[in-house]
C-alpha cells in the first residue's frame, strides 16, 4: 500500500469516551451530574452550557432528560445557514456576559451546524480572542472546556472529526479550526434520537458520510487506517440506502455509525473534488452542506464513476428528488465567486487530483461541472 499512497494525516486523536445504541441518551444526566460534582469539588464553575438545535424550542421535555438545571445557560441554534466566525463570537460574548465563562462542560445537541458550535465555543471560552484567529492547522494552545457532543441526524460526522467548519464573515472563506482541542471528550450516539427526521434531510445527511469516504478511497494521500474506516462507512451506508426501509431502528443505527466512522475517515485523510465544489455552493449560494454535496453529484460522473451510478441508484431507490439546474444560468461574477470558493480548497483538490490540480480545474472547468449540476 505505502509504495503508492502518500501518507498525509498520520497523528490523530479520536473522541474520548462514547456511548452507542438505543437508550444510550438516558446516560446523558448521570454524565452531566459528574461533571458538576467534579467542578464543585475543584471549586470551579457548576453551570452547565447546553447548545440544542433549535427543532427542540418546541420540545423543550427533552431538556429535563438532559439534567439541566436552573442557573445553566441553554441556546437553541439556528441551522437553516451555515454557521459564521461572527455568529461564533456573537454568542461566545453572550455567554461570557452570562457569567460562563469556565462551564463544567458544553453540550452540543442536534446536527452538524449544533454540533460544530459546541466545538467553537468550548475552544473559544477556553483560548480566548476571537473564532477567525484560529481558522487552520492546529492553532489552539490550550483545551477546550469539557464537551459532550449528541448527534440527533448522522451523517456530517461532526460527531467524530478534528474540526468545527465556519464561514469567515470577513473573507467568507469556509474553513474549521482543525486541532486535537476540536475533538469531543464524548460522544453519545442513541438512534431513538433521528427517529423524527425527515426522509429527504435524513437521505441527504447520511449521504455525507458516504461521499467523505468514496473521496477519501479515490484520493492520493491515504492510509490503512483511513482506508478502513472509509471501507466500513461505505458498507453501511449501502446497507442503510440500498434497503427498502432506510430509516428503521436497524438502519438508523447503522447510519449513526456510519456517519461516526466516516468522521473518523476525514480526520485521518482528506476529502476529494465533492467537497470544495459543495463550499462554493454554500459560500456563494448559500446551499446547505449536505444538500449541496448530492447536488455536486450530478456533476461527477467523470470523475467518480462507479460512485456516481451507485449514488442515483440509492437515490432513486429512496425517492430523493434531488435539485437540479441551479447553475444553470448565471451571471459571470457568480459563476467567478463559484470557481474562486472551490479552487481555494487545495488539500482536498490536491488530493483528488494531484499537485497540478489548478492547470485541470481551470475557470471553465469548474463552470462546466457547476452548469452540469
Ligand atoms: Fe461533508
Amino acid at each position: 500500500m505505502s509504495d503508492v499512497l502518500k501518507t498525509g494525516i498520520n497523528q490523530v486523536r479520536n473522541v474520548g469516551r462514547f456511548n452507542i445504541g438505543s437508550g444510550a441518551f438516558s446516560e446523558t444526566a448521570n454524565l452531566i451530574e459528574k461533571k458538576r460534582l467534579s467542578a464543585e469539588k475543584k471549586g470551579d464553575q457548576i453551570g452547565i452550557v447546553f447548545l440544542v438545535d433549535h427543532f427542540f424550542r418546541e420540545h423543550k421535555g427533552i431538556l429535563s432528560k438532559l439534567n439541566c438545571l436552573q442557573g445553566d445557560a441553554v441556546e437553541f441554534i439556528e441551522t437553516d445557514t451555515e454557521p459564521t466566525t461572527d455568529g461564533i463570537d456573537m454568542l461566545t460574548l453572550k455567554l461570557r456576559n452570562d457569567g460562563f465563562t469556565n462551564p463544567a462542560a458544553i453540550v452540543g445537541m442536534g446536527g452538524g451546524v449544533t454540533m460544530d458550535h459546541a466545538k467553537a465555543v468550548s475552544n473559544l471560552l477556553a483560548n480566548g480572542g476571537s473564532a477567525a484567529q484560529y481558522q487552520g492547522w492546529d492553532l489552539l494552545t490550550l483545551p477546550g472546556i469539557f464537551k459532550i457532543g449528541i448527534p440527533t441526524i448522522s451523517g456530517t460526522g461532526a460527531e467524530a472529526t478534528r474540526t468545527c467548519v465556519m464561514t469567515n464573515s470577513d473573507t467568507g472563506l469556509k474553513l474549521g479550526m482543525n486541532s486535537d482541542f476540536t475533538v469531543f471528550d464524548h460522544v453519545i450516539m442513541d438512534p431513538d434520537l433521528s427517529k423524527t427526521v425527515p426522509r429527504d434531510q435524513y437521505f441527504f445527511t447520511g449521504m455525507d458520510a458516504y461521499i467523505h469516504c468514496i473521496e477519501s478511497m479515490a484520493g492520493q494521500y491515504r492510509n490503512a487506517m483511513g482506508d478502513a474506516y472509509c471501507r466500513e462507512t461505505i458498507n453501511l451506508c449501502r446497507q442503510v440506502f440500498l434497503s427498502d426501509d432506510m430509516q428503521n431502528i436497524s438502519n438508523r443505527e447503522r447510519l449513526m455509525v456510519a456517519s461516526y466512522l466516516g468522521g473518523c475517515a476525514i480526520a485521518t485523510s482528506y476529502v476529494g473534488l465533492i467537497h470544495p465544489l459543495s463550499a462554493g455552493l454554500s459560500v456563494v449560494l448559500g446551499i446547505h452542506h449536505c444538500i449541496a454535496n448530492c447536488i455536486v453529484m450530478g456533476a461527477m460522473e467523470d470523475y467518480y464513476p462507479k460512485e456516481y451510478d451507485e449514488f442515483w441508484e440509492m437515490s432513486d431507490r429512496q425517492g430523493i428528488v434531488v435539485p437540479k439546474g441551479l447553475c444553470n444560468d448565471l451571471d459571470e461574477a457568480t459563476y467567478n465567486a463559484l470557481f474562486k470558493a472551490a479552487i481555494m480548497h487545495n488539500k482536498p483538490l490536491t488530493n483528488a487530483l494531484g499537485e497540478n490540480y489548478q492547470s485541470i480545474m481551470t475557470i471553465d472547468r469548474v463552470i462546466d461541472l457547476y452548469k452540469k449540476m
